[in-house]
């Protein structure tokens, strides 16, 4: 994406061909600061700290640490000490497990000599997979904001989104944002109610930040207001992301993304979850029972931060001084409230066949032979 006329992704490989950038992301809305990344230990402090976030781009960060730890030490010892290192940063988004074990399986059956190499190719493709994963989503459901046009017989189309699953939370273009940047490129008018997110604002402080930069119009709203304006019949669609899909189809995204599905359902609104494939968790098929929910420090819901009038970035207690609080990062929604998910395959039906079919690779099953 552009910022500031300028093209910019969220993770790059720096010029001296092995460091690694990344944005800042606990800067943004307020300021645009750019890191370096040069060792393990700050990869894994990016990802645990959120400096860089979103299931997508934590794969890719981790993937890219993988490479920063191989670059000082590339011997067994140290691949499996990066693997473990950063598989226990953050539990919920499988898209870290999934990188970790496409690098390890690139790696580790190489002689010493050949290993950086190896890492730096697979986790440069991990990357161009992304963007490449998210164009097509966004082609795809492109299709389903066209429809929703064309019933407004071209009128405003108004988008409910939850968190950021925007290019912030990949490697460029995003996943929810996808199909959104995808309508409004083609003169499609859109406009986006931002849930704000709490608590770490990530819908306020950076879906509205990326949605602004673009052009696209949009209103951050805050989190409980979401029912309000479906049933006043302001939302035609929600599209959110996913930090982990189940192979039935549940869905599990930032706390509150399920009360807004029970919202849609209720009132009709048709209620879509873009999701790459390296999001789906074959393995397991109960999102309640199997997804580990993150819970990070209560201190994300007692205090909030923000851009003080002298320019400086302030944190602040909201809650009576103690109180005790608790912070869940993620929940589930089950498939059943979700109408349709829309992956790099097509838009699918949220079920173990669908899924099955449209990525046999995964499940061991035979691929149709005119799949893309
Ligand atoms: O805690 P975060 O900011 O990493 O959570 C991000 C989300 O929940 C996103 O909606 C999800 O990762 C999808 S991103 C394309």
């Amino acid at each position: 994406m552009r910022v500031d006329g300028k093209p910019m992704r969220t993770i790059w490989l720096e010029a001296d061909g092995w460091s690694v950038g990344v944005i800042d992301q606990t800067q943004l809305p307020h300021h645009l600061v750019l890191k370096r990344l040069t060792s393990l230990d700050d990869a894994a402090h990016a990802i645990r700290t959120m400096v860089v976030r979103g299931a997508p781009l934590i794969g890719a960060a981790a993937a890219f640490g993988v490479c920063l730890a191989l670059h000082a030490d590339a011997s067994d010892e140290a691949l499996e000490h990066a693997c473990e290192t950063l598989a226990a940063t953050r539990p919920t988004a499988v898209n870290l497990r999934w990188a970790l074990d496409q690098m390890a399986a690139a790696v580790r059956n190489r002689p010493r000599a050949e290993r950086v190499a190896a890492a730096y190719a697979r986790a440069r493709d991990i990357a161009e997979e992304d963007v490449a994963i998210n164009a097509a989503m966004g082609r795809h459901g492109l299709a389903l904001i066209e429809a929703a046009a064309s019933r407004k017989n071209g009128g405003r189309v108004d988008i409910l989104t939850h968190c950021n699953a925007g290019w912030l939370a990949t490697v460029d273009i995003g996943t929810a944002t996808a199909p959104i940047y995808a309508a409004h490129d083609k003169g499609i008018p859109v406009h986006v109610y931002v849930d704000e997110t709490r608590p770490r604002n990530q819908g306020a402080a950076l879906t509205a930040w990326e949605l602004a930069h673009h052009g696209v119009p949009c209103t951050v709203i805050v989190d409980n207001a979401g029912g309000h304006l479906m049933q006043h019949g302001k939302v035609d669609l929600a599209i959110v992301g996913a930090d982990r899909a189940t192979a039935q189809g549940d869905v599990c995204n930032k706390i509150g993304t399920y009360l807004k599905a029970l919202a849609a359902r209720d009132n009709g609104v048709p209620f879509y979850v873009a999701l790459p494939s390296p999001t789906i968790d074959f393995a397991i098929s109960d999102g309640l029972a199997e997804i580990p929910i993150e819970e990070r420090s209560p201190e994300e819901v007692t205090k909030v931060t923000g851009l003080a009038p002298d320019g400086r970035i302030e944190t602040v207690e909201i809650t009576p001084h103690g109180a005790s609080a608790a912070n869940y990062g993620f929940d589930v929604t089950p498939a059943r409230l979700i109408t349709a998910l829309i992956t790099e395959r097509g838009v699918l039906a949220p079920n173990r066949d669908a899924l099955a079919a449209a990525f046999p690779e995964r499940t061991g099953k035979q691929r149709p032979s005119n799949g893309s």
